[in-house]
């Protein structure tokens, strides 16, 4: 972290752990309409104002290793190759052949040096070029150059891949900018994914985000896992802009449950020793990073009522009996702690299904939960939202720019 924003994180916890009252001018958060967490129609809103128009985290450099590694994104009912190529550049393709739409990849990782088709066997380069077409005479006027698959804009930053289907969008480094500061200091471009889980929750998938974007709950929720480690008074909340955020919050023992007596860069800033530091970045990805390591958490659509939680655990790029180890018990660990959260998504779900809560409220320990809504409303433009469905647009005086 730079100096003035590591002056800025104290600060403002020193305020917060003397605090017996949200401050002055905090403003009047107005309650949220259960019809964005069960209305198709929000959900179709969404699709296209913001997983069609936003940078969304598709995967990690290590999961690609060499030349025609490749794995594929499978959400929002997208398939999308994501591929190395010789050069070492990486690259997004949809993952359909030009001649009638097949799959070219069925795999979800794997390697390969061309992209064979398995319908008609047309094969591609890794540079998405049309290079071989069987019985090629009989198509009349087959252009191979106009016939390659169609990229989707791919962009890398600090090791994390994120993909773009709007064509027209602005830079990765520019949409993540307002959180970059905050990242300094922590060596995330050496991290390699160590595990993968896939969790599926019964509640639209902003609910479950939710719940990583407040430490309210921990107190009940988690008091013997994850509330014996963090100091809940000292936690700060940093908004930004593009709806990204940064949390900080003191170790009450100086560590957490990813501290091993294992490998550890000496090059991570003191800051990330003593607080956990987490980074909600809009629309949906949510990490803390710590000096062990930590889960890499993003958050799907499958359906208004269905989501998908895809956690990686990011450990150091190191090869040892030990470390595999202890990446599986961690492993069981996480799964542990999400399984204390996930009981109640459902319930959640149903209570805004039935029509029982029409309405849910935030509190400044909150804010985070709102300050998303808000970006989701803006995301998608709020005059395209039915009126009865959005939220107030209220905290951007409370932006740290
Ligand atoms: S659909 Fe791919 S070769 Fe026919
Ligand atoms: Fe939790």
């Amino acid at each position: 972290m730079h100096s003035d924003t590591l002056d800025l994180l104290h600060r403002t916890m020193e305020a917060q752990l003397v605090r017996a009252q949200h401050p002055e001018d905090f403003p009047y958060l107005p309650p949220v309409p259960a019809a964005r967490y069960t209305d198709p129609g929000f959900a179709r809103l969404e699709h296209d104002g913001l997983w069609m128009k936003n940078w969304l985290l598709a995967g990690h450099i290590s999961d690609l290793p060499g030349p025609g590694s490749f794995f594929l994104f499978e959400q929002l009912n997208k398939s999308v190759i994501i591929s190395r190529a010789k050069d070492g550049t990486i690259r997004a393709f949809h993952n359909a052949c030009r001649h009638r739409g097949s799959a070219l990849l069925l795999e979800h990782s794997g390697k390969a040096m061309r992209f064979v088709c398995p319908y008609h066997a047309w094969g591609y380069s890794l540079e998405g070029e049309l290079k071989s077409v069987p019985d090629q005479h009989d198509f009349t006027c087959l252009d191979k150059a106009e016939n390659g698959l169609l990229p989707v804009r791919c962009e890398v930053e600090l090791g994390m891949i994120f993909i773009n289907f709007d064509d027209n969008a602005g830079p990765l480094a520019d949409f993540l900018a307002p959180q970059a500061p905050q990242k300094v200091g922590y060596p995330l471009e050496k991290m390699v994914v160590k595990q993968r889980l896939l969790v599926e929750m019964n509640c639209n998938w902003k609910l479950a985000l939710h719940n990583f974007l407040e430490i309210y709950h921990v107190a009940t929720v988690h008091a013997k896992s994850i509330a014996p480690y963090l100091d809940s008074p000292s936690f700060v909340v940093a908004l930004f802009a593009n709806g990204h955020m940064r949390f900080g919050t003191r170790k009450k023992k100086g560590d957490t449950i990813f501290e091993a007596d294992l490998y550890k860069p000496d090059d991570v800033a003191e800051v990330f020793n003593q607080c956990t530091i987490a980074l909600p970045t809009f629309p949906n990805a949510f990490y803390a990073l710590d000096p062990g390591g930590f889960s890499l958490q993003s958050f799907w659509p499958a359906g208004v009522d269905k989501s998908i939680m895809e956690v990686r655990l990011m450990g150091w790029d190191i090869d040892s009996e030990a470390d595999k180890e202890h990446w599986q018990a961690m492993n069981g660990i996480v799964r542990n702690i999400l399984s204390e959260d996930l009981r109640l998504f459902q319930s959640i779900q149903n209570s805004f299904e039935q029509g029982t809560i029409p309405e849910l409220r935030f509190g400044y320990q909150e804010r985070a939960c709102y300050w998303f809504e808000e970006e989701v409303d803006r995301s998608i433009g709020v005059d395209n939202i039915p009126e009865a469905q959005r939220v107030a647009q209220v905290l951007s005086g409370q932006m740290q720019r």
